[in-house]
């Protein structure tokens, strides 16, 4: 199996290329003409029959520029999904390098590296038919940091007749192992991530005289305090949740008290049944403070993804193959989930498969946080991404894992 390895790495400058070229063409959300032009392009050069391109379907009825591909094996067996994200950020590049980019939007969470190893999948597999069972879809998906891309795929038909999927992120979120190891964890890998709003309303006046006026400054105080003792008073210690409010928005001058205080915030979960408690807990405190004080409030929820929760069996078998294929010292188990969303999530909730991560770090104090206007990543390691998935593309139905 450490053939694949090998016929990866040689195609190593194939994969840089298709990374450096993406990364100079960032496009954002589901608006991605040159991104998904590109991608068709690359996919029929590679001699790949079955391509659909415009897959997602919008809340508005029109077409996404989602991308799917298959192929089929000479003998048969189940479909595999691996899936790339395809969008990058509206962040001006402050990296100098000959591939950056000029349009003022910017990969800066390694989504065109995601594609470029995706691509190079396609290759190893499209040349090695013969010893593929049964089918590999491939899947690039716009609108992953908007966490609203994957749903639109799913209504498209993405994962008709998907039996499993698997996708990775790399970059600089994970840094265990050495540069190109890959990492994998059974359970909860990712969290959920919701937006609530609530608006207080009061009755304004004259700062001098609060007892004439209903304060809804006070009440989004109260409210963003006890909506912290949610988490300490109602929560296992041994459960992660964060409820973080981020915005507080009211008041026009220093002495008068307004008619409506805004806040918003996020909550985060590694636990589908505690997410639902929560949210409505959420709710019930804000009703409750604004009415213990006079006042009301309404809160708005608006749901984002829900947990990455891998398949236990799945993360095996690709632990297996990937200590095959790259090497024992190549494949880690992550130590923690991270509270970050990822809409991976929706493909998760409808077939078994695994998120994993992939350490494209420096390991010598360039590496930058995700998201931020320096990000770059190492190009080397990438080849090791394409390796991984092609492996388990080709030997998870074996029963030897
Ligand atoms: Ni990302």
């Amino acid at each position: 199996m450490n053939k694949i390895s090998e016929a990866s790495k040689q195609i190593e400058g194939q994969i840089i290329e298709w990374r450096r070229e993406l990364h100079r063409i960032p496009e954002v959300s589901h608006d991605l003409p040159k991104t998904a032009d590109y991608i068709f392009r690359e996919l029929q050069s590679l001699g790949v029959e079955s391509i659909i391109k415009n897959v997602g379907i919008l809340r508005n009825g029109a077409k996404s520029c989602g991308i799917i591909a298959d192929i089929t094996g000479t003998s048969n067996g189940k479909t595999l999904a691996i899936r790339a994200d395809m969008d990058a950020l509206p962040i001006r590049e402050e990296v100098l390098s000959p591939f950056a980019s000029v349009n003022g939007n910017m990969h800066a969470c390694g989504h065109d590296a995601h594609m470029a190893m995706l691509l190079g999948v396609v290759k190893l597999i499209a040349e090695r038919r013969s010893e593929l069972k049964g089918k590999v879809r491939f899947i690039f998906q716009p609108a992953e940091e908007t966490i609203n891309g994957a749903v639109p795929m799913l209504l498209d038909g993405a994962l008709y007749g998907v039996d499993a999927i698997i996708g990775l992120h790399t970059g600089t979120l994970w840094n265990e192992g050495k540069p190109g190891a890959i990492g994998f964890r059974t359970g909860a890998l990712m969290a959920s991530t919701d937006r609530f709003i609530a608006q207080f309303k009061g009755k304004g006046g004259h700062g001098a005289m609060p007892h004439l006026t209903v304060d809804p400054v006070l009440m989004a105080c109260q409210s963003v305090c006890q909506l912290q003792s949610i988490i300490s008073r109602e929560v296992s210690p041994l459960s992660p949740a964060v409820i973080t409010v981020g915005m507080i928005n009211g008041g026009a001058a220093f002495n008068i008290i307004p008619d409506i205080v805004r806040i918003e915030g996020t909550l985060r979960t590694l636990d589908p049944e505690l997410r639902k408690r929560l949210l409505l807990r959420i709710t019930e405190t804000i009703e409750g403070v604004a009415r213990s004080m006079r006042g009301s409030a309404e809160v708005t929820v608006i749901p984002g993804c829900g947990v990455v929760q891998n398949d236990d069996e799945v993360v095996l078998k690709m632990v297996n193959i990937a200590k095959q294929a790259l090497g024992d010292d190549m494949a880690h188990v992550i130590s923690e989930p991270t509270m970050g969303g990822e809409d991976f999530s929706a493909f998760l909730d409808k077939v078994e498969g695994a998120y994993f991560f992939h350490n494209a770090t420096f390991g010598d104090g360039r590496d930058m946080p995700h998201h931020n206007p320096k990000f770059q990543l190492n190009e080397l390691t990438l080849w090791s991404g394409t390796a991984a998935m092609t492996a388990f593309a080709l030997y998870w139905q074996e029963d030897i894992w």
